[in-house]
C-alpha cells in the first residue's frame, strides 16, 4: 500500500520532512512573540509541558490514523466515521483541511516578509550599503499590501512548484541539504546574542517562572502554539503518517519531532530576546518582534549583512518547508477524495489560487484595511489569534476525540507497541490516557479560561 502513495526513500527523509514541516515561522516568528506577550518564563515553562502532555499525544495519535489508514484525512476520517457510524467524524477531517488553507494564507505573508529581508540583505551584501535593512524597511513593508501581496504570492508560488512535483521528486533531496546548515546558522547567532549585555536580564525573564504574569488565556496560548508548531490538526501529519512505512515506529517519530521543535522555539528566544532587551523600544509583544530585532543586529557588526542573508535565506527555506507541509496537505486531500481524477499539479494550481485571494486579507491588514481592528489588534493579528488560539484547539481535539473513537484498541496498539522497544509496552497506557483525558481535559479548562478572560 505504501508504495503506491510514493513512501520516503530514507527513514531519515521522513524525518527531515516533518521536522522540516514543524519547524518554521512558527518557531522563529511566531513563538518569540507569544511568549513576550504571556509574561516569559511562567509561559515557556508551561509550553515545554503542554507540548509533553498535550502535544505529542495528538501528533502521535494523527501519524498513527495516516499509517493505518494509508490516506489523507479526510478519506481517513471517513473511514472511522463509516466504522463507528458517527458522522461527525468527518467534518473534523474537513474543517481540518479548511484550516490549513485558511493559515497557509496568511503564512504565506508572512514568508514574504521573510523574502522581503532576503532581498533586502543580498543588495545590501552586494552593494556594501549599510544600515538599509534597518527598521525602516519593516516600514516600508507595512505600508505598502500591494508588496506584501507580490511577495506572497511568489511565496505560494514557489510552494506550488513544488508540491505540483510530488513528494519523492520535490522535497526530500534539498530539504536534507538546509536543515542543518540553518541549525548551525542559528546555533552560531545564539552564541553572539547571548553574549549581548541583555543576556542575563533575559535568561532572567525566559528561564525564571513568575506565575503572576500569567493571564487567563496563557494555557490555550501554549497549547495553540504547540498545535500550530506541530502541525497538529492541519490534517498535515495524518498525511506524512501515511506516507511511512510499515517499519517506521510512530512513537518514536512523534516524540523526535516534539523535541526538536521545542528545542528551536527555546533557541529562538534565546536568540531574538536579548536583542529585543537591548533595543528598548521594541514591544516584546509585537507580532513583528523577530523583524523588528533581527535586521538591527545584522546591521550592527561589521559582515552582518552576509550573516543576514544567509539567515534570511534559511528562514525563508523553513518557511517554505512549512508551506509545502500545509499545501500538501490540502493537494493530497483534493487528489485522495476525487479518487485520483484531479491531477496532483491541478490539485496544487486551485489550492494555490484560493490561498492567494484569501491573503489579501492579512497583506493589506496594515494598509487599506488598518481602520479593522478589535482591542488594539489589526486584522492580520486577529486571523492569527482566532485561528491558532480558538479554532486550532477545537479541531485539533474533534480529531482526537475521531481517532480514539474510530480506532480499536487493537490498531492503535498495533500501531503504537514495536515488539523491538520494551519502552513502548509501558508508554502506551500512557499514551491512551493522555489522548483520552489530560490531554483533552487540558484544553477545555484553557479554553473556559480563555473564555472566562475575556470579560
Ligand atoms: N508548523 C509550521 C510552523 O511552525 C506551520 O511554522
Amino acid at each position: 500500500m505504501a508504495s503506491k502513495r510514493g513512501s520516503w526513500r530514507t527513514r531519515f527523509g521522513f524525518y527531515l520532512l516533518a521536522v522540516g514541516s514543524a519547524c518554521g515561522l512558527g518557531n522563529l516568528w511566531r513563538f518569540p512573540y507569544v511568549v513576550g506577550e504571556n509574561g516569559g518564563g511562567a509561559f515557556v515553562l508551561l509550553y515545554v509541558f503542554m507540548a509533553l502532555a498535550v502535544g505529542l499525544p495528538f501528533l502521535i495519535a494523527e501519524l498513527c490514523l495516516g499509517k493505518a489508514t494509508q490516506q489523507s484525512v479526510l478519506m481517513a476520517t471517513q473511514k472511522l466515521a463509516q466504522r463507528s457510524g458517527c458522522r461527525a467524524f468527518v467534518w473534523a477531517g474537513r474543517f481540518s483541511v479548511l484550516l490549513s488553507l485558511v493559515v497557509f494564507s496568511y503564512y504565506a505573508v508572512i514568508s514574504g516578509w521573510v523574502l522581503h529581508f532576503l532581498i533586502r540583505f543580498l543588495v545590501e551584501t552586494f552593494n556594501f550599503e549599510t544600515a538599509v535593512a534597518s527598521a525602516g524597511s519593516l516600514d516600508l513593508l507595512m505600508k505598502n499590501g500591494f508588496l506584501q501581496w507580490a511577495l506572497a504570492s511568489v511565496h505560494v508560488l514557489l510552494t506550488i512548484i513544488v508540491v505540483a512535483k510530488g513528494v519523492q521528486e520535490g522535497l526530500e533531496k534539498w530539504i536534507s541539504y538546509m536543515m542543518p546548515l540553518f541549525l548551525s546558522l542559528v546555533l552560531i547567532l545564539v552564541i553572539r546574542s547571548t553574549s549581548l549585555p541583555s543576556a542575563p536580564e533575559v535568561l532572567r525573564f525566559l528561564f525564571y517562572p513568575d506565575f503572576s504574569k500569567l493571564t487567563f488565556s496563557s494555557l490555550i496560548h501554549a497549547i495553540g502554539h504547540i498545535f500550530f508548531t506541530l502541525s497538529v490538526g492541519f490534517g498535515t501529519m495524518v498525511t506524512f503518517g501515511s506516507y511511512m512505512k510499515d517499519e517506521d515506529h510512530v512513537p518514536t517519530a512523534g516524540f523526535r519531532v516534539t523535541l526538536v521543535d521545542t528545542g528551536i522555539s527555546l533557541v529562538a528566544v534565546m536568540l531574538v530576546f536579548p536583542i529585543a532587551f537591548q533595543s528598548s523600544n521594541v514591544p516584546l509583544t509585537d507580532p513583528a518582534l523577530l523583524f523588528e530585532t533581527l535586521p538591527r543586529f545584522f546591521t550592527d557588526f561589521r559582515g552582518g549583512a552576509f550573516f543576514g542573508l544567509i539567515f534570511f535565506v534559511c528562514l525563508y527555506m523553513a518557511a517554505l518547508n512549512a508551506s509545502i507541509g500545509l499545501m500538501e496537505t490540502i493537494v493530497s486531500n483534493l487528489v485522495d477524495t476525487r479518487k485520483k481524477k484531479l491531477e496532483r499539479d491541478r490539485a496544487s494550481w486551485i489550492a494555490g489560487a484560493v490561498a492567494l485571494s484569501l491573503a489579501i486579507l492579512p497583506a493589506f491588514s496594515s494598509s487599506l484595511f488598518r481602520g479593522v481592528h478589535l482591542r488594539g489588534r489589526g486584522l492580520m493579528e486577529l486571523m492569527d489569534s482566532v485561528l491558532i488560539n480558538w479554532i486550532l484547539p477545537i479541531i485539533a481535539l474533534g480529531l482526537s476525540v475521531s481517532i480514539n473513537l474510530g480506532m480499536s484498541e487493537k490498531e492503535k496498539e498495533a500501531h503504537f507497541v514495536a515488539r523491538d522497544r520494551f519502552v513502548s509496552y509501558s508508554m502506551y497506557p500512557h499514551w491512551i490516557w493522555a489522548l483520552k483525558w489530560l490531554a483533552p481535559g487540558l484544553i477545555v479548562i484553557g479554553m473556559l479560561l480563555q473564555v472566562i478572560g475575556q470579560f
